[in-house]
């Protein structure tokens, strides 16, 4: 038995937000040009919680485009699993808070890995498929970064935007020309203190010395994760190639992760991967943490770039440190 994706949607929320926000109106010590020629970034999507745009409002969005793309019904899901690292609340799951606003049944849960979210959950989603234990999964990365954001840090909060993009995975017969092959997974958790949130949990609740010190917010340590973001990125393709036996050439599109437009571009350089089989989004949206991939694909397809027979390749690198390479055959 072979799964494949078979649908996509998104959701962005409708409040754009401009570099200039972070100088003009919070204003903190940046500009256009630096955000810009450092990042790639130029506007992206905030959710506002005051309408209600929390994870699973978004995460449930998406969920509902992917329906109509594939013509279902919420009924006619076994699963909902969402890939994310900011949920409503702690508990429950962002995956269930959706359920019960799609009306679903089946089971739910959440999935933490990350900016590599979309290509861990993807494997974990293709397998319970492949081995018949669901049928029909609706496949979530969803991230409200806005939420876990200290605005008061320039070095952080310029770097990410909220959304949602959903995949519906599939049991489909083996002459379907779709089909999600095999990934290459990585973590090396000795990363950790490079991108955390360093309070909040166990180790650290939340007190009013950690709430002074904003220890509830995202840390970064920016250039220790770029300088491992791209050479691990090009490691794994390259590793993913080889075991494979994959070509640059075989690749109709390189869908990465969305964390820094010079990360993606010199990636794609050293694997010769070129400019116009690049998707990029990150101009338009920011990093969306676990939702990059998926809108990416979405958008991709949209813009009618992704055909019948097409072979897609994801990579992606975040917190943990988690990374991998992912490739699927585009199928309907
Ligand atoms: O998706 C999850 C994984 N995350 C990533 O992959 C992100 C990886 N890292 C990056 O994308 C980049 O490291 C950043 C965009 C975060 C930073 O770019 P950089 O070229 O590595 O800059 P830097 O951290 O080396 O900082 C250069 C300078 C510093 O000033 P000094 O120390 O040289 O005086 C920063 O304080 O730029 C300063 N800086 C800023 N200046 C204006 C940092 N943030 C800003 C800012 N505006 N927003």
């Amino acid at each position: 038995m072979k799964a494949a994706i078979t649908a996509t949607g998104r959701y962005f929320p409708a409040r754009e937000v401009p570099n200039s926000y972070f100088y003009d109106d919070l204003g903190l010590d940046t500009n256009d040009e630096w955000i810009v020629s450092r990042t790639g970034i130029e506007t992206r999507r905030l959710a506002d919680p005051s309408k209600g745009e929390t994870c699973s409002f978004m995460a449930t969005q998406a969920a509902r485009a992917c329906l109509a793309d594939a013509g279902l019904e919420a009924g006619d899901l076994d699963a909902i699993v969402v890939a994310t690292v900011t949920p409503d609340q702690p508990l429950p799951s962002v995956a269930c808070f959706t359920q019960a606003a799609l009306g679903a049944k089946g089971f739910a849960f959440d999935l933490v890995a990350a900016c590599s979210g979309f290509v861990y959950g993807l494997d974990v989603c293709a397998a319970m498929v492949e081995s018949g234990r669901a049928k029909r999964v609706m496949f979530i990365g969803a991230d409200h970064m806005s939420s876990i954001l200290d605005f008061a840090d320039r070095n952080t909060c310029i770097l990410f935007g909220d959304a949602a993009g959903a995949v519906l995975i599939e049991q489909v017969p083996d002459d379907h020309p779709g089909t999600i092959h095999r990934s290459l997974l990585r973590a090396d958790g000795t990363g950790a203190k490079h991108l955390q949130i360093p309070a909040g949990g166990g180790r650290l609740p939340i007190d009013e010395g950690i709430l002074a010190e904003r220890m509830h917010k995202v840390k970064q340590e920016g250039r220790v994760v770029f300088r491992h973001a791209v050479s691990s990125i090009v490691k794994v393709v390259r590793q993913y190639f080889e075991e494979e036996q994959l070509d640059v050439e075989d690749v109709a599109l390189f869908i990465p992760h969305q964390a820094n437009r010079r990360i993606i571009e010199a990636a794609a350089d050293r694997l010769r991967v070129p400019r116009d089989k690049t998707v990029i989004t990150i101009d338009r949206f920011a990093n969306t943490t676990a939702a990059s991939i998926p809108t990416a694909l979405d958008l991709a397809r949209e813009e009618g770039r992704v055909k019948v027979g097409d072979r897609l390749l994801f990579a992606t690198f975040g917190a943990g440190f988690t990374w991998g390479a992912q490739t699927i055959t585009w199928g309907v």
